[in-house]
């Protein structure tokens, strides 16, 4: 039921609160479910590990993703169903929706982002320009393909892919094979590399009645093929084109909550869509304290059919990923405007544990933060 046709006046509280479930039990449930909690939402999370990072402000379920017996304990306990991570099992969903829960985002979102062939596929359909791409399923498709989109070019597993893994850049022929063994020999697709000036995502919101809005862009640098550090980009001479292109998606994929759309800068003027991601997003984390409305209460509100809130950014800021140690929460807040996250993770290399926030007047006292911030650890 959504939070709109429950009383305000009901007497006990219980009656006012609806239960989301959320299918993944990481820092991004996490942040989901605090979001949610001062709006009077309960959660429930559901995910293999018993020490999962949401389970501290969540109920937790412990079961496997496709576990029909804990997919129907879940369902019993939930009036909506969401999701943090986009390799949530098809037939997962389709059982649930069978149960008559509504699931967001839709679907159809899950099945596009998951497979990065349809994915491209659809970026090209819909007039949103995306790297050449060829779709592998052998060595002699990858030889082939070698020779359609030139190189250098990178091979990527079509599902299961994040941070960087299931990856391979390919720069001359004699890295064909290898690169095709680094892969694990899966499908695939070969997609030429683009030299990009900047990385920027674009985060929109759509609620159920089809209301869109957008934060400004965030700028996103990488290491180690791992997000490291975004920047919010005030007045971006792409944001319109980046918002026509979330449009785009959001409309055709008939999509409720947050959206991520990762696009590359190419000679400062065109944008290429690298992807989607079908939730809430690493690139928005800076939304907590920077927006008028984070990313994750946005999803929530959208999820549970609330009004959306304002996705302005008064002042500017930035975020960096802990990646592997985190710093002491002290050495963190005594830097200027910064705002410290831990998720509550154990530490292992290569592993996102936390992140801070920095929160200035202007970009350039955010820029000078991120590098204060970055001489914290060992992680620049
Ligand atoms: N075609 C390309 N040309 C140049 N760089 C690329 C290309 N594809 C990916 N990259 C670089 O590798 C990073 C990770 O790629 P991608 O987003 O496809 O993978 P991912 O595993 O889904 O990563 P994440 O989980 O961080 O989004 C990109 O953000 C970009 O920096
Ligand atoms: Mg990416």
């Amino acid at each position: 039921m959504s939070a709109s046709k429950k009383t305000a006046a009901a007497d006990d509280p219980k009656d006012r609160f609806i239960k989301i479930g959320i299918i993944g039990g990481g820092q991004l449930a996490r942040m989901l479910a605090l979001s949610g909690h001062p709006l009077g939402i309960n959660f429930v999370t559901l995910e293999p590990a018993a020490d999962a990072c949401a389970a501290a402000v969540a109920e937790h379920v412990i079961g496997d993703y496709d576990d029909r017996g804990k997919l129907e304990e879940f369902a019993s306990k939930v009036d909506v169903v969401t999701y943090e991570f986009e390799n949530v099992p098809a037939e997962s969903v389709k059982y649930l929706s069978e149960k008559k829960l509504p699931v967001y985002p839709p679907p159809q979102a899950l099945a596009v982002s998951r497979d990065r062939l349809k994915e491209k596929t659809l970026f090209r359909e819909l007039g949103i320009p995306t790297p050449n791409f060829s779709a592998v399923g052998n060595i002699e498709d990858l030889k082939t393909a070698v020779e359609t989109i030139g190189l250098p070019a990178v091979l990527k597993s079509r599902t299961l892919g994040y941070d960087g893994k299931g990856q391979a850049v390919i720069k001359s022929k004699n890295e064909i094979e290898n690169a095709w063994e680094r892969v694990g020999k899966v499908d695939c697709i070969l997609e030429g590399f683009i030299a990009f000036t900047r990385e920027i995502s674009v985060i929109a919101v759509r609620s159920r009645e089809g209301e869109i809005r957008y934060y400004p862009v965030s700028e996103n640098t990488h290491k180690n093929g791992i997000l490291h550090v975004a920047i919010h980009s005030p007045n971006d001479p792409l944001q319109s084109l980046a918002e026509d292109y979330g449009r785009r998606l959001l409309e055709h994929l008939d999509y409720v909550g947050v959206l991520a759309l990762e696009l590359f800068v190419v000679d400062g003027a065109t944008l290429m869509a690298n992807e989607i991601a079908p939730r809430v997003h690493n690139t928005g984390h800076w939304t907590i304290e920077g927006a008028a409305t984070s990313q994750f209460e946005n999803h929530i509100r959208a999820v549970a059919g609330l009004p959306l809130g304002g996705t302005t950014v008064p002042n500017s800021c930035a975020m960096v990923n802990f990646i592997g140690e985190i710093p002491p929460a002290a050495s963190v807040l005594e830097i200027k405007g910064a705002h410290f996250h831990d998720y509550g993770k154990f530490a292992k290399s290569g592993r996102k544990l936390g992140h801070a926030t920095i929160c200035r007047n202007t970009r350039n006292d955010v820029i000078a933060g991120v590098d204060e911030i970055l001489a914290l650890s060992d992680i620049s």
